[in-house]
């Protein structure tokens, strides 16, 4: 496992504590398929993850669009660097078939960032899009 559902950040939103939520679990499935040395379990899984993640950046970045968040730009260029992140990390999977690399990547770079990312901008976002349900 490589992040506990219970250490993750809560926002004042629904919908993006569920998107949080399942993110998690599907990057823990990978991270355990890495763990495992299951290649082609990892493969289908990661491409999962980078589709979830996509998904993920792009539903909060039209909440921010619909809601006029003023900070909207700043909030999606932290999106635009990790997109560029794992846009590198699966070019080197396609190439090298590593787990290592991925485990590190993960350990060093993903999951830090994202509960930082959390914190700090899902946070004050979801405090001024409010809970639209
Ligand atoms: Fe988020
Ligand atoms: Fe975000």
């Amino acid at each position: 496992m490589l992040i506990k559902k219970e250490d993750l950040p809560r926002v004042s939103n629904y919908e993006m504590n569920l998107i949080h939520q399942d993110e998690v679990e599907i990057v823990n499935k990978l991270y355990d398929a890495l763990k495992e040395n299951k290649i082609d379990e990892a493969d289908k899984l990661l491409k999962e993850f980078l589709e979830n993640v996509e998904m993920h950046f792009s539903e909060e970045e039209e909440m921010m669009v619909e809601s006029g968040y003023w900070a909207r730009a700043m909030h999606k260029s932290e999106h635009d660097t990790m997109r560029g992140k794992l846009k590198e990390l699966y070019e080197k999977w396609q190439k090298n078939k590593d787990p290592q690399e991925v485990i590190e990547f993960l350990e060093k770079e993903y999951a830090p960032w994202l509960t930082l990312h959390i914190s700090r901008w899902d946070a004050e976002t979801a405090m001024h899009i409010g809970d639209t349900f």
